[in-house]
């Protein structure tokens, strides 16, 4: 990386992903440069207008690098946008989910964008830049054994609140993309950790749960999943707003999540142990 680059520039974590590859390809072919954060390039992100940086969210020297990287490049034109969408997924009973993989969600899901935007707001504040931050409709409404995906994407939001205030006197904006299912391979990772985290418990307690788990799993088996370009145009879309909007909610299941949020807890509750057909399941004697 020695040159600048005089159009308007990106950086997008967790580029190598579904989402983040979507995003990185329709931003470049609007004219925008991406500088895509991945933990290992890729020969996918081959494009014009999309330089890789090795970026970890969970290593500070890594993100510090990576910003340093990034001004050298940008020359002192700062940066147009920054899209936190790197992110993993951790599900299951709370007490089979070690404390180890807790500290994962929180430390990708939540401490990376804050890592992020740390280093990278100098370049946001020259460029006249906005942050976007990739959420979940499991931060909305609590999903059952999605405790962990759903609080980090709460807390990932909470902060997006503080930060768009905080923010407001240099007019840099922060705007929440609230994502439905998307199609990729972030389930298939988190089914494979939550699998091996079960076989690592204790048995007694995993017994607990094997009802209410196939229930789940039965009920979900015919999960709707839309395209990555769903979520890649909601994202563009708070890219190129004028006045990006505080929140953007893309995918029909994360509609419905919004309504689900309004409706009393106790109704909500009832409708969730129904849909994923929990209700009526006898919980097993411990034994
Ligand atoms: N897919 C969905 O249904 C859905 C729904 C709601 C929200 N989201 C959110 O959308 C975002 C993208 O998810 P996706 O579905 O595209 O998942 P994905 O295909 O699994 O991609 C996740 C991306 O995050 C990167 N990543 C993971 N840990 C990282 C770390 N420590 N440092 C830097 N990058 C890291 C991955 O890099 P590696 O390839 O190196 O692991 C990958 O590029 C996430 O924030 C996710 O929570 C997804």
């Amino acid at each position: 990386m020695t040159t600048a680059t005089s159009t308007r520039a990106i950086l997008l974590t967790g580029a190598s992903g579904g989402i983040g590859r979507s995003c990185a390809l329709s931003l470049a072919a609007k004219g925008f440069h991406v500088y895509a954060g991945v933990r290992t390039v890729t020969p996918d992100l081959d494009a014009t207008g999309i330089t890789q940086l090795t970026l970890d969210v969970t290593d500070s020297d890594s993100v510090e690098a990576a910003a340093e990287q990034v001004a050298k490049h940008q020359d002192g034109q700062g940066l147009y946008a920054v899209i936190n969408n790197a992110g993993v997924l951790v599900q299951g009973p709370t007490e089979l989910v070690p404390i180890d993989e807790w500290h994962r969600q929180f430390e990708v899901n939540v401490h990376g964008p804050v890592r992020v935007i740390q280093q990278f707001l100098p370049l946001l504040r020259t460029g006249g830049g906005r942050i976007v931050n990739v959420s979940a409709a499991s931060a909305r409404v609590g999903f059952p054994f999605l405790g962990p995906i759903g609080a980090s994407k709460a807390a990932l939001e909470s902060y997006s609140e503080s930060l768009r205030v905080e923010l407001a006197p240099w007019r840099i904006p922060v705007s929440i993309v609230q994502l439905g299912a998307m199609r990729t391979e972030i389930f298939a990772k988190s089914a494979a950790a939550a699998e091996a985290a079960l076989a690592q418990a204790d048995p007694r307690r995993v017994a607990l749960y094997n009802r209410q788990l196939a229930a789940f799993d039965q009920a979900t088996a015919g999960q709707r999943y839309a395209p990555v370009e769903v979520a890649a145009t909601a994202i563009t879309r708070a890219v190129e707003a004028r006045r990006p909007r505080p929140l953007y909610v893309a995918g029909s299941d994360a509609r419905l999540a919004v309504w689900l949020s309004r409706i009393p807890a106790r109704l909500r509750d009832s409708v969730f142990q129904h849909a994923l057909g929990l209700s009526g399941i006898e919980p097993v004697p411990a034994a």
